[in-house]
């Protein structure tokens, strides 16, 4: 079997194929009856270390609209608080025989890790500062669908790049499809050698803004910061923040998207990011559950005797 740790390593056509399948599962969700249960008798284990709402919601559902038997377990609420190891808590998910482990954790690499001790596919929802490859392949659905290409189109990414696993899978998944890719941020939050990942690297957001087609805001990763973080988040607001005159500096019509979770008034103002002819925030959310049924689904496969992935 194959896992899904990060963009890192995925060939260009095998990111094109899962944007491919995923478009597909659009259709199905858009219906009033939403199943299609080709992964009936599966078992999905949603192993969250760190807190979430569109990630895990979104997997669960997905797994569950392919059949899956979905069970989540929450770290919070599990024996981990009682000083259980990662490892030992791999072994016991191991041993109740998933088909699929979805992890996310904050540590950076964790989901690698675990990804070798385990008998099934391992798909990562976002480890630490390394990757979050479904949002990456989310985003880049909802830019093909938008915008009509990846290739050759110019997407500045603003914020705390530094922090973020969602930039970082961004940048090397919209690399890899021919994308231009800018990174935007206070000189305290862009990562020291960002420019060997091929990006350009910018300080001032209304420079980067210029020929912008797709305006990728990122939260602020307080909770990643111990305290210290400079500038305050209202300088950060005035030098940083997406408001409708800066977006005006960007190319006619250009698009506005977040992850999620917003810090409104901080990175973005309600008025942009409600703005239902600019922002696809809500079409993010939308097309993450497609990509996941998408991964779900094809990194099952092999177990399943089925062809269609290596
Ligand atoms: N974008 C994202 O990963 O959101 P959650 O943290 O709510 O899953």
């Amino acid at each position: 079997h194959k896992h899904l740790t990060g963009i890192a390593g995925l060939q260009p056509w095998e990111i094109g194929f899962l944007l491919n399948e995923a478009e597909q599962w659009i259709a199905l969700n858009r219906a009033t009856a939403k199943h299609d249960d080709r992964l009936a008798g599966l078992t999905q284990i949603n192993a969250f270390f760190e807190n979430s709402t569109r990630t895990l919601l979104s997997f669960e559902i997905a797994g569950k609209r392919l059949g899956m038997d979905v069970v989540n377990m929450h770290a919070a609420q599990s024996s981990v608080k009682k000083g259980e190891t990662l490892l030992d808590t791999t072994a016991t998910l191991n041993a109740m025989k998933p088909d699929v482990i979805v992890i996310r954790h904050d540590a950076s690499g964790a989901v690698g890790l675990i990804a070798d001790k385990v008998d099934c596919p391992v798909l990562n929802a976002g480890d630490g500062r390394h990757e979050h490859p479904t949002q990456a392949l989310l985003d880049a659905l909802t830019i093909r669908r938008r915008i009509g290409r990846i290739n050759g189109t110019v997407v500045t990414i603003c914020g705390d790049v530094l922090h973020s696993r969602v930039a970082r899978s961004n940048i090397l998944l919209l690399g890899t499809l021919g994308a231009e890719v800018r990174v935007v941020a206070p000189p305290t939050l862009l990562p020291p050698a960002v420019e060997r990942m091929g990006v350009k690297a910018y300080t001032d957001f209304d420079a980067a803004l210029e020929g912008t087609e797709v305006v990728m805001m990122l939260r602020l990763q307080l909770e990643r910061m111990d305290g210290a973080f400079v500038p305050s988040p209202r300088e950060y607001h005035h030098f940083y923040g997406l408001t409708r005159e800066r977006l005006a500096l960007a190319a006619k019509d250009a698009l506005v998207m977040h992850p999620g979770p917003m810090n409104r008034g901080i990175e973005i103002t309600s008025d942009v990011a409600d703005d239902i002819q600019r922002s696809a925030i809500t079409e993010q959310v939308e097309m993450g559950v497609a990509v996941r049924m998408a991964c779900l689904d094809v990194l099952t496969r092999s177990r399943r005797g089925v062809e269609g992935w290596a």
